[in-house]
């Protein structure tokens, strides 16, 4: 017991003990601490000691496998890094049986399937996302000379496995096995001259409708017959064996004034399409195809038996 325990006292004004330290007059006193403040303590001391035997806890201590990057392990043998491991194992195992399914599924399984649904609108959506939407938009609504792949318009044919080829080996790309084709640059290297690609415009104009003076439509229409019937068919359908648009319909990739038609005439255009098969696995290439069928445009294969 020391000195001042001899000094202790109750301070009149507040009714509690003092300590019995002193200075100069000021008298320490000895206010016990809150109750609740206690318990929260001892509680977080006892929480401490639960949380030290169970989970990682101490660092580095002398002797341990890993030195500086240890720590105990706690009878748990709890560990976050490893938690992320295993988590990145399961997805990695779900992608892989995802695209395990993929590979050799119709469309038609795909569709009837619902996980293997999800699985392609996932995988697909990420890879356009990554590789395709720089071209033809985050919607895949396109641009002008790059086309829309939300509507039922192909240049090269709108089935799965047309699809898959365009994006396979793309569209006069670098690939010994892409799609080619080239419509000639009639203005440019002087195949026709300004009023006849003026006249075969107004030509095809006509055939989606629009008013042009009749003599100008037969003679453009002469020319057409010569010239374009060839690749985009007598009636001007299209050929999608050779990517030739159908130029009676209202979608124009290069633009639907006259204007823009008569450029494209006179330059002819062309249109590069990459090829993705050494940049993207097979997998990735078939949950893209399968990802742009089912954006709303896609065609049923002649011999499929939902036909369309
Ligand atoms: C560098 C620009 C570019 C990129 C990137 C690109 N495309 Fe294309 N794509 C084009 C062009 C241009 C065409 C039209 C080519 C033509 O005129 O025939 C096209 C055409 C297509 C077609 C054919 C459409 C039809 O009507 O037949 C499909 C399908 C397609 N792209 C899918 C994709 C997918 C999937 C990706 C991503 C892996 C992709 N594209 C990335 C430029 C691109
Ligand atoms: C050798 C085949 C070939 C011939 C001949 C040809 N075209 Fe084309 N044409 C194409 C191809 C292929 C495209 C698409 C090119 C692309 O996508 O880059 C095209 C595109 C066009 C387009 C753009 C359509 C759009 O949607 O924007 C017009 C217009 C057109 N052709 C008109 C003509 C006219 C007019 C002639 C005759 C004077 C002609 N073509 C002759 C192959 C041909």
């Amino acid at each position: 017991m020391s000195d001042h325990e001899e000094n202790r006292e109750t301070d009149a004004h507040s009714g509690t003990e003092t300590t019995g330290h002193e200075w100069d007059g000021i008298k320490e006193l000895d206010t016990p601490l809150p109750r609740w403040w206690l318990y929260t303590f001892y509680a977080c001391v006892v929480i401490g000691v639960i949380y030290m035997v169970f989970l990682p806890a101490i660092p580095a201590l002398p002797g341990m496998a890993n030195g500086a990057n240890d720590h105990t392990r706690g009878l748990s043998n709890n560990s976050e890094r490893a938690n992320v491991a295993l988590a990145m194992a399961d997805l990695e195992a779900s992608r892989a049986s995802g695209f395990e399914r993929l590979r050799g599924a119709s469309i038609d399984t795909i569709e009837d399937d619902p996980d293997l649904l999800g699985f392609v609108r996932a995988a697909g959506d990420a890879a356009f996302g990554n590789n395709c939407s720089t071209c033809h938009g985050s919607g895949a609504q396109g641009f002008v000379g790059y086309p829309n792949l939300n509507d039922d318009v192909w240049l090269w044919g709108g089935t799965y496995d047309d699809i898959r080829t365009t994006i396979r080996f793309g569209i006069r790309a670098e690939h010994d096995d892409t799609r080619f084709s080239q419509m000639p640059s009639f203005g440019r290297d002087g195949m026709l001259t300004r009023s006849q690609i003026g006249d075969v415009t107004d030509y095809i104009l006509s055939l989606s409708g629009h008013e042009a003076a009749a003599d100008a439509i037969e003679r453009g229409g002469v020319t057409y017959a010569s010239q374009c019937a060839s690749c985009h068919m007598p009636d001007a359908s299209g050929d999608r064996s050779q990517g030739a648009p159908n130029l009676t319909d209202q979608d124009w990739l290069y633009g639907g004034t006259r204007e823009q038609i008569v450029a494209t005439i006179y330059r002819g255009p062309y249109g590069v399409m990459p090829a993705w098969e050494d940049r993207l696995g097979d997998t990735t290439i078939d949950a893209l195809a399968a990802y742009v069928y089912l954006l709303g445009g896609g065609e049923s294969a002649p011999d499929s038996p939902v036909g369309q």
